[in-house]
């Protein structure tokens, strides 16, 4: 049966590796980036979500990260991140939650982070909104419990995509390092050795939203080579 699937975030990086493996699949996908559908945009998502008719399954991809020291954090700077990564991924799943409960079907995957599990130097806005992004997930799993409804988020190490090349590139200009070895610094952050390709996250959200993992609710599943071990 033919799904509607939207990701959130889904023109490039990871969100567009998750809607191609999704269309693979022959589902139907929705891949919304910021300018079709704000996450941070209350009235925006609202309208979005009522545009699209009944979503079979919702991943939450769209986030943003920056780094600084907890000292030199800027409230902007913390809230944005907190709007995109935490209260974003509320308000879709809010739009989409009543209609998955009324069917008894549905799948909700967050992408969050290895920093929604642990705390990491210099991130304080991304990996607090990391951890509200799985405390979401793990909220709403209690609440459909029992029914046909899962919410889950996969936490992901370092990614090849844009967020990680505006990384290594923040790494070469505060520390003069150069690029190669910026990527084999947060490479070496994880035990996997090296960056997660986009399609290696998308097959753990294809994982979570397959029929088959009806049993797996309010879990995170760890993408870092075993660094976490949850
Ligand atoms: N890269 C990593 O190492 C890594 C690791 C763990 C987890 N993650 C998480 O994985 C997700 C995707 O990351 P990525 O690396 O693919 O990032 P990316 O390449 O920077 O892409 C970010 C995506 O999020 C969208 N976005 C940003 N703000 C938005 C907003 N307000 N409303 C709607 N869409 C918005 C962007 O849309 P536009 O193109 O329209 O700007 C873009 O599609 C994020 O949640 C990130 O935190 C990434």
């Amino acid at each position: 049966m033919t799904r509607l699937v939207v990701v959130t975030g889904g023109t490039r990086g990871i969100g567009a590796a998750i809607a191609a493996r999704f269309t693979e699949a022959g589902d139907t996908v929705l891949a919304p980036g910021r300018r079709e559908c704000d996450v941070t945009d209350e009235a925006a998502v609202r309208a979005y979500f009522a545009g699209v008719g009944p979503v079979d399954v919702l991943v939450n991809n769209a986030g943003v990260s920056s780094s600084a020291p907890t000292a030199k954090t800027t409230l902007d700077d913390w809230r944005s991140q907190f709007s995109v990564n935490a209260t974003g991924a509320f308000l879709c799943t809010r739009e989409v939650l009543a209609g998955m409960r009324e069917r008894d079907r549905g799948r909700i995957v967050t992408v969050a982070s290895t920093a929604g599990h642990a705390g990491y130097r210099y991130t304080a806005g991304y990996t607090a909104s990391k951890h509200a992004a799985v405390g979401l997930m793990r909220a709403v799993s209690a609440e459909v419990a029992g029914t046909g409804v899962t919410a889950n988020a996969v936490c992901p190490a370092f990614v090849r995509t844009d967020m990680t090349a505006d990384s290594i590139a923040r790494i070469h200009e505060r520390t003069g390092r150069d690029e190669a070895a910026a990527e084999a610094a947060l490479a070496a952050s994880s035990p996997l050795g090296r960056l997660l390709e986009p399609r290696e996250v998308a097959f753990a959200v294809a994982f979570l939203a397959a029929d088959e993992a009806a049993a797996i609710n309010g879990q995170t599943l760890v993408l870092d080579g075993g660094g976490i071990q949850k």
